[in-house]
This record gives C-alpha cells, structure tokens and sequence, in this order.
C-alpha cells in the first residue's frame, strides 16, 4: 500500500475570496507514483493544534501540468480548509498520500462523443481535470454545468472561460448562480429542470454522452434520478459525493454485542475486539492499526477492505458497485460488523 510523502507546495494562488489552489512539486523520483487519471484525488496529512488530520482534495491540474494542483475552499470551522486558506504558503511542506479515486475519465474506454459534467462548488475541482483532458486528448465535445452561490465564489472561472476561448464550439458552459442574477446564467441551483433543459437544449443525443456529476448528495440524486428517467444508462452516469449527510449513528438493525475482528493490512495480522454499533474503521484506528483511509464520511473510497469471514454491513454505499458488494468488498467507515468473527484484509482489493 502506498505510503505518505512529504512534498513541497511550489504555489498557492487566492482563487475566490474563500478558496485557493495549492500546486505541488513533484519530485523527479516521485513522478511514477504521482501519476494520476484525471478526476482522482489525493489525501493530505497534517497536524494541526497537536492532532493528525487527513483530507482528501480532488486535483484539477492536467496530467502534463507542471505539479500537481488541488484546490481548497474555506469551510466555516473547518480545521484544514482553514489551515490551508491562512497559513500554507509556497515553501511550506507537507505529507501528501499518491492519487486515488473512482471517479476517472479514461479516454481509451469511455464510450460517448459529448462529456456533461454537473458540478456545484467546489465538486469543480476534479470535472476541471476531467474537462482539460477531454478536451485535450480527445475529440469530444464537452458540456459544463456548473453551480454557485455567486460569480465571485465560483471556483476557477478563469481557467474555465480561457478554456471556453481556446476550444470555442467543442465547450458549451451553462453557469448557474442561486444568490445573484448574472448574463447568460440561470438563477437558482441545479434541479431537475436544469437536467431536462440541458438535454433539451445543449444536447443532440443523451444516448451518446457520458454523464460526470460532482456536489452535495441532493444534487446528485436529482440529476442521477432525472437523467435515468430520460433513459439514460446507468453506466452512463458517474458521481462523486463532495458531501453526505451521514449523522454517524449504528442503524437500530445492527445488533448489540461484540465481534472479534482480524485485521490484514500491508502483510500484518491484527486482531481486536469491538463493539457492533461502533463502525469497523474507527475500532482499526482506534487500536492504532495503520489502515488506509480519508474522509471517513463514504466519500473517497481510500478504506476498502475485503470480508474475508464473518459478515458487516454498510450504513451507506455510494461508492461500491453491487457485484464489488457481492465479492465481499466493502468501505470499513461504513460499516458495523453483524457476525461474532470478522476478517478483513485491506491487501486484497
Ligand atoms: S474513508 Fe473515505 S470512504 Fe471510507
């Protein structure tokens, strides 16, 4: 499993009033392992006030940038948005684990002639990399709907209008802003009406388009739902969750007790007990066992683990496909174990 690596942050760029973009250097020796597909993300590990915190944040550099670029919008009492907004600076150092994710355009594999990615916020960051890489590597067209509170807090306007200048045609932008009116977008947020007028309006053919979504769950689920009921395939349709509304309590179905839980993880065996209304993930580190993981929301994807005895059962599963369900994977910060053994192995997946 790959490990953390200090790297430096070569630039730090003020993108709106309450976000930057933090470019890091990368090492010559450190290139391989950086190499990422666009719409990953990588995870930073700091200490803040004299605990551990771990982020994930999507890069929306293009492979051929020089470094590589996340970008980071201040979060009212979040603890590394905050840190990241007010104290990094270029020269300052920090342990970045290598790019991960799911949510990947392969140019090679994906089926389609139009690219449509709905994003809202800062779910931005990894359709910017996506968006770059169509464009570039491809012949596609690629049609861009975008959210915000305000021009002013929108995330890398710039870059997406010089986009617009250098492919012309090929990028159509619809922006929405749901707190000021502005030319040209439409006042509100993304719903259902915005999914029918862009299929309506921008697109010859959804049957012929690949769809990337990237917000909050409403969103998600709203544009998801629509565009299946257009006929569009599910296949057709990837998301990432920026945010999810997990209140962090066992289901009432999971029964009380404790459950003995091997643990394998980079060719080391662990065992510890645990109680089943506690999530798997959290009785891991809680016993200090080195397991991969993030955002500890069901967000990232960085804690998958396979069931290797025993049963567990995911609160929420945005992220695992039914057959990678059935195979025994599941996401560790999901889940409750339900038998009185469980083994899991966070090598074998
Ligand atoms: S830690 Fe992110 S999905 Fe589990």
């Amino acid at each position: 499993m790959p490990e953390f690596f200090p790297l430096e942050i070569g630039v730090v760029e003020n993108i709106t009033p309450n976000s930057v973009s933090l470019t890091f250097k990368i090492p010559e020796d450190k290139k391989e392992a950086f190499r990422f597909k666009p719409g990953q993300y990588i995870t930073l590990k700091t200490n803040i006030n004299g605990a551990e915190v771990r982020r994930s944040y999507s890069i929306c550099s293009a492979a051929d940038d020089p470094g590589i670029t996340v970008g980071v919008k201040k979060v009212a009492d979040g603890t590394f948005s905050v840190y990241a907004n007010e104290e990094l600076s270029a020269g300052s150092e920090i342990e970045v684990h290598p790019p991960e994710g799911r949510f990947t355009f392969d140019a090679a594999n994906d089926p389609g002639n139009t690219v449509v990615a709905f994003a809202a916020g800062s779910g931005i960051t990894p359709v910017m990399s996506i968006m770059k890489a169509v464009l570039k590597d491809t012949d596609r067209d690629f049609i861009l709907v975008y959210g915000n509170k305000t021009l002013e807090e929108t995330m890398f306007y710039k870059d997406i209008m010089s986009l617009k200048e250098r492919y012309g045609n090929r990028l159509e932008i619809q922006f929405l802003y749901s707190r000021t009116q502005e030319n040209d977008a439409i006042f509100g947020r993304i719903e259902r009406s915005t999914v029918n007028y862009i299929l309506k309006n921008k697109l010859d053919s959804a049957g012929d388009a690949v769809f990337y979504l990237c917000g909050p769950e409403g969103m998600i689920n709203n544009v998801s739902e629509t565009l299946k009921e257009k006929g569009v395939a599910s296949d057709r349709i990837k998301f990432e969750l920026f945010s999810s509304d997990d209140s962090g309590e066992a289901p009432s179905d999971v029964p009380e007790g404790k459950t003995q839980v091997k643990v394998t993880v980079d060719d080391e065996e662990f065992t510890l007990l645990m109680d089943r209304k506690k999530r798997v993930l959290d009785a891991v580190l809680d016993n200090d066992i080195d397991a991969p993981y993030s955002c500890q929301g069901g967000i990232c994807s960085s804690c998958i683990a396979r069931v290797k005895k025993g049963k567990a059962e995911m609160v929420k599963n945005q992220i695992l496909t039914d057959s990678e369900v059935q195979e025994g994977l599941i996401l560790t910060c999901q889940s409750h174990p339900l038998s009185s053994e469980l083994e899991i192995d966070y090598d074998d997946v």
